[in-house]
């Protein structure tokens, strides 16, 4: 984040303070229940969000030498990410030009290349065939035209985005708002590049993808559902929020920025007295803390509206060696776990059945609630459903 960005957010902090206010739209906004409960709505949701646009699919410190991989299944289409000798960073389909085998399983370090469990069909990190057990049972299959099938991918600031479908090419700046507008100055200030994976949760709710993120976008829970956990630390019902595009910059104000109304202007800075959360559209919120960054991908479940799973990627700055070390670490996430998963996750699992019900027609985000109406607003825009 630039150095008047982190100055000119801790100003608007403090006057809504002052004023006991906190960053308004102008009218409230009914959300249609089909948005959580509708087949139809989800199958366009699923046919463009999770097909056409670029998803973050991982951070560059989760593959940093060659040969690394991950594989990614949450949308559907199996993919399969691979660092190649050069650095460079290769996404395919998952699947073996043989007879369509997942050519991988998890995440990994290949050694010499990618083969094949069925019948050893072996790629190297740029896709290309390079072994062919028995090539006399194949007759003019030419195996320079049996590389696996790529997907466009870029890695940027640190973070590597895939568009799942073939020949789909994007333009990520573009994307995230513009190159010169504020989402991406943020992300290529905090330098991704150089953080660590720590620790990684999977977890499969009762409830539709949108909520989870929806749980991120409004801090008017704060007081009632987070009484003992992160209340204490964080204003309730105060929120800045900057959109991009599609995307969002929501800041929820922590406690502690008091503090720096005793320090001179120029070296104020929201980034140590908040949490910023990104909604990086469709289906990202990355909640940068002062310490760490946590990474919340949701993704539907094909063809059910109430159901999603969750992914929870956490990052820090330098690798965790030392008991100390990592001791600090276990306490800083399970605070943030423990909000999510005791707090929040059964709180929306209750919002999605009262949805289900049929008991109400609409939800009504309030004008406090700004980065919840800019959300559902975009994703209903994105499918044609305005
Ligand atoms: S399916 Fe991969 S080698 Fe046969
Ligand atoms: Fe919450």
């Amino acid at each position: 984040m630039k150095k008047n960005t982190r100055i000119d957010m801790v100003e608007r902090a403090l006057t809504l303070l002052d004023n006991e206010d906190t960053t308004r739209v102008d009218a409230i906004y009914l959300s249609p229940v089909e948005s959580y409960t509708c087949k139809d709505w989800l199958a366009l949701e699923e046919q463009i969000l999770f097909r056409d646009y670029p998803l973050l699919v991982a951070f560059s410190c989760d593959l940093p030498s060659a040969g690394d991989f991950i594989t990614h299944d949450a949308t559907g289409v199996p993919l399969l990410l691979v660092r190649d000798k050069e650095g460079g960073i290769n996404a395919f389909y998952n699947t073996c030009r043989h007879r369509g085998a997942k050519l991988a399983k998890g995440c990994g370090r290949a050694q010499t290349g990618l083969t094949c469990p069925y019948h050893a069909w072996t790629y190297d990190f740029t896709g290309n065939l390079k072994v062919l057990p028995d090539p006399v049972s194949f007759p003019g299959v030419d195996k320079a035209e049996h590389g696996l099938v790529k997907l466009p991918v870029v890695e940027k600031y640190g973070m590597i985005w895939v568009c799942p479908k073939r020949g789909k090419d994007f333009d990520i700046d573009a994307q995230l708002g513009g190159i010169d507008k504020g989402l991406v100055d943020d992300l290529k200030s905090y330098q991704f590049e150089d953080y660590h994976p720590y620790a990684q949760r999977r977890l499969h709710c009762k409830m539709n993808w949108k909520l989870m993120l929806d749980t991120f976008l409004e801090p008017y829970h704060f007081a009632p559902l987070h009484a003992t956990t992160v209340a204490p630390l964080l204003y309730h019902n105060l929120c800045l929020l900057d959109t991009y595009g599609q995307n969002l910059r929501e800041a929820v104000i922590r406690k502690s920025i008091e503090k720096q109304r005793q320090q001179p202007r120029e070296s104020w800075d929201i980034v140590p007295d908040s949490a910023l959360v990104y909604l990086l559209f469709p289906n990202a919120g990355l909640v940068m803390q002062r310490d760490h960054v946590e990474l919340w991908r949701s993704y539907p479940v094909a063809g059910k509206p109430n159901e999603c799973t969750v992914q929870m990627d956490y990052y820090i700055p330098e690798p965790a060696e030392t008991p100390s070390a990592k001791d600090h670490w276990e306490r800083n996430m399970d605070l943030a776990v423990r909000t999510v998963l005791e707090e929040d996750i059964p709180g929306v699992e209750g919002i999605q059945a009262g949805l289900s019900s049929g008991a109400i027609s609409h939800s009504t985000f309030g004008r406090n609630e700004p980065a919840l109406i800019h959300f559902q607003r975009e994703i209903a825009k994105a499918i044609g459903r305005a």
